[in-house]
């Protein structure tokens, strides 16, 4: 199975990418992989903390592996989040996490992007879209309404990442720290 036409503008010709789902298991329900075997998408384990900590950090929150392990042990145990890493020759390379929840204002659910981040060595081959492409079907799979995503002001880029996958600005994130 293909992915849709709407992200076939991101793939190279050796990134077609055919989906392995299996609604049976939900450690294989997001699997993806290359027909050249290039890159392949996975659900996350405590395991992952090293890399998945680095690909925090690189996006600008300092994650050391024992804290990413310790956050990785709630967040895999906890049904309504998901963690998906992207592997490429053995290496994570980017990782995506999300979660669902209850509207208050209209029935159903939504879904959010609560992290995205790829390697600074991987960036611009197609891998961050399929991040979230796999993330959408695992959004879409718990019959999530919309996928929100909130980005800082300064990362201009990613909102153009972002509107180029179909995702429209819609208001303002407002945030106060408690002490
Ligand atoms: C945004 C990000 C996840 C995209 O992943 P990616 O694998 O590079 O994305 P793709 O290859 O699928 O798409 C490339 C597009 O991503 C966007 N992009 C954003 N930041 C980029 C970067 N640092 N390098 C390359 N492309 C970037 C561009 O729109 C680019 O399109 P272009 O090459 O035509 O300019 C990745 O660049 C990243 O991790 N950036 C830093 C962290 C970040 O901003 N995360 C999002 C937080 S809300």
């Amino acid at each position: 199975m293909f992915l849709g036409t709407a992200l076939l503008p991101y793939l190279s010709p050796i990134r077609r990418w055919s989906v392995a789902t299996n609604a049976g298991t939900g450690q294989n329900l997001h699997s993806v992989k290359s027909a050249a075997q290039a890159m392949s998408i996975r659900s996350a384990t405590v395991d992952d903390a090293t890399v998945i900590g680095e690909l925090i950090t690189e996006l600008g929150y300092p994650t050391t592996a024992e804290a990413m392990r310790a956050r990785l042990k709630v967040l895999v145990a906890d049904s309504n989040y998901v963690t998906l890493v992207a592997e490429s020759e053995n290496e994570v390379v980017g990782v995506i996490g999300g979660t669902t929840g209850h509207y208050y204002e209209k029935d159903g659910i939504y879904a959010r992007l609560l992290v995205l981040s790829v390697s600074s060595r991987s960036r611009g081959s197609g891998i961050g879209a399929q991040l979230v492409a796999a993330l959408e079907r695992w959004a879409s799979s718990r019959g999530a309404h919309d996928i929100i995503v909130n980005s800082a002001f300064h990362r201009t880029r990613a909102h153009a990442f972002y509107e180029r996958l179909g995702y429209v600005g819609t208001g303002v994130r407002l945030v106060k720290t408690l002490a």
